[in-house]
């Protein structure tokens, strides 16, 4: 059967799914519905039957969550980049706390209380973005934005919301700047970066860029006090078109007298305020002192390194990029911080026989989405550090790695905390501290 032949029914929502979706169960069955608040009643269009779930959309709200609030955005529900604007704010922190708590329980790990949130810039926060750039004649010419929610289609965005100010500021006028280009067809994004000090954007591109292109672009970067790169292949070929010698961005760790220079295509952790308080966070909860050796995995930039070689007696970072590992090292050294070093290493490969057993005895794993397994299998057997603490961005993989840690009975989990990092999508950042059995929280000796 497909989905307009079933009629619109009510249906009691009594959960939220991991994206964001309120989870109703009618008839034995169970549905995903966009738009849905927990304790609502809600009239369902259905869009799409499947065997074990179905999807649908709120076609009408019969009782509405105390929660729900009017959503800000004038593009949400259609753009991709938000799915929790319309519930209130500090609900979006409960249900995040919930969803942590419940993929934890769920693979046997805890219970543990989470820390209150760490919370600041619910709006303009985003300093990391990728535009995505369409050529439609039949929707006026280029389209600049976010994929429109479960499609590839661009929403044309004249203002985004989460966005930081220096890039929204310039939002609306993208289109009009590629279409006087030589080939305006041939832009397939914009990667946005924002510094402390400056904001870059990249222009991708298909085609070589003619001098008008170029000239054209360099206008609009002093026209809005930007700086412009092209690119026209993998993230080797970013090339600086104003100011021409490229310009390093930088952000602050002023916790730790620290500023981490990067490149616009490298990693930085999405929310500036966010990362501040959480790599505090961080080095509080393992109580980095001068006997301490630390080992960070997955360690970009130094963001969680840096801060800990001022505490610790030496630090090992160790991450799969080598120029994020190049940067690093620059990092190092323009903070005048000699007790680090930085190892190029992919920590998914299944032959991690790289360091000596007993050398660390704190570690932080900061992984991708994908989480931490191999390497957490390695650590738990060979490194054996008294701490580690996982910075987390998918409690799914959380949980599983929190589980491999635990119930071999080596760790244990003693504290856990989220990070308010993306706030208005389900983006869930948090962090878990596991503590080796024999050993004792720190701080608490
Ligand atoms: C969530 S980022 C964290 C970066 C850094 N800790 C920070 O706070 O900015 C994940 C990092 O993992 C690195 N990475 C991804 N896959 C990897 C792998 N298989 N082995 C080693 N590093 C990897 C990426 O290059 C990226 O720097």
């Amino acid at each position: 059967m497909s989905a307009n032949q079933i009629a619109p029914f009510p249906a009691v929502v009594d959960s939220l799914s991991h994206d964001g979706r309120g989870v109703a169960r009618v008839e034995g069955k169970v549905w995903f519905v966009e738009g849905a608040l927990p304790g609502e009643t809600v009239i369902v269009r259905p869009t799409k039957i499947r065997r074990s779930f179905s999807l649908g959309l709120v076609d009408k709200i019969i009782v509405q969550s105390k929660n729900r609030t009017k959503a800000p955005c004038q593009y949400f529900g259609t753009c991709g980049g938000c799915a929790l604007q319309h519930l209130e704010h500090s609900a979006q922190l409960t249900f995040k706390h919930q969803t942590l708590l419940d993929a934890l329980v769920k693979a046997g790990v805890g219970p543990v209380g989470v820390t209150n949130p760490i919370g600041a810039m619910p709006w303009g926060y985003r300093r990391k973005a990728r535009l995505s750039v369409r050529f439609v004649p039949k929707k006026g010419g280029i389209l600049v934005g976010f994929r429109e929610r479960n499609n590839k289609y661009v929403i044309p965005l004249a203002e985004c919301l989460v966005i930081d100010p220096s890039v929204n500021s310039v939002l609306a006028t993208l289109p009009s700047l590629l279409h006087g280009m030589s080939a305006p067809d041939r832009f397939p994004q914009i990667e946005v970066a924002v510094g402390d000090n400056a904001t870059a954007l990249v222009f991708q591109h298909l085609e070589p860029l003619t001098t008008a292109d170029t000239y054209r672009l360099e206008q609009f970067a002093r026209e809005n006090n930007l700086l412009v790169y092209s690119q026209s292949g993998g993230s080797g070929s970013v090339e600086a078109i104003f100011p021409a010698q490229p310009v390093l961005l930088d952000y602050a760790l002023p916790e730790f007298s620290i500023s981490v220079g990067f490149s616009p295509t490298d990693f930085i952790q999405v929310n500036r305020l966010v990362n501040q308080a959480l790599v505090g966070m961080v080095i509080d909860w393992l109580d980095i002192g001068a006997t301490d050796s630390v080992l960070d995995l997955f360690c970009g930039l130094g963001n969680f390194s840096l801060p800990a070689a001022r505490g610790a007696k030496r630090v090992l970072g160790v991450d799969q990029s080598p120029s994020l590992i190049s940067r690093a090292r620059d990092n190092a050294h323009r903070n005048g911080i000699s007790n680090t070093a930085f190892e190029c290493r992919d920590l998914c490969s299944k032959d991690l026989e790289i360091w000596d057993p007993g050398q660390f005895s704190k570690v932080i794993v900061d992984p991708p989405r994908s989480g931490a397994l191999e390497v957490l299998n390695f650590v738990n057997e060979r490194v054996k550090p008294r701490f580690l603490a996982y910075v987390s961005c998918d409690p799914a993989t959380l949980a599983r790695d929190a589980a491999s840690l635990t119930k071999s009975g080596a760790y244990r989990l003693v504290k856990l905390g989220l990070a308010d990092m993306f706030p208005h999508t389900a983006h869930i950042e948090s962090v878990a501290l596991f503590h080796r059995c024999e050993d004792t929280v720190p701080g608490t000796k």
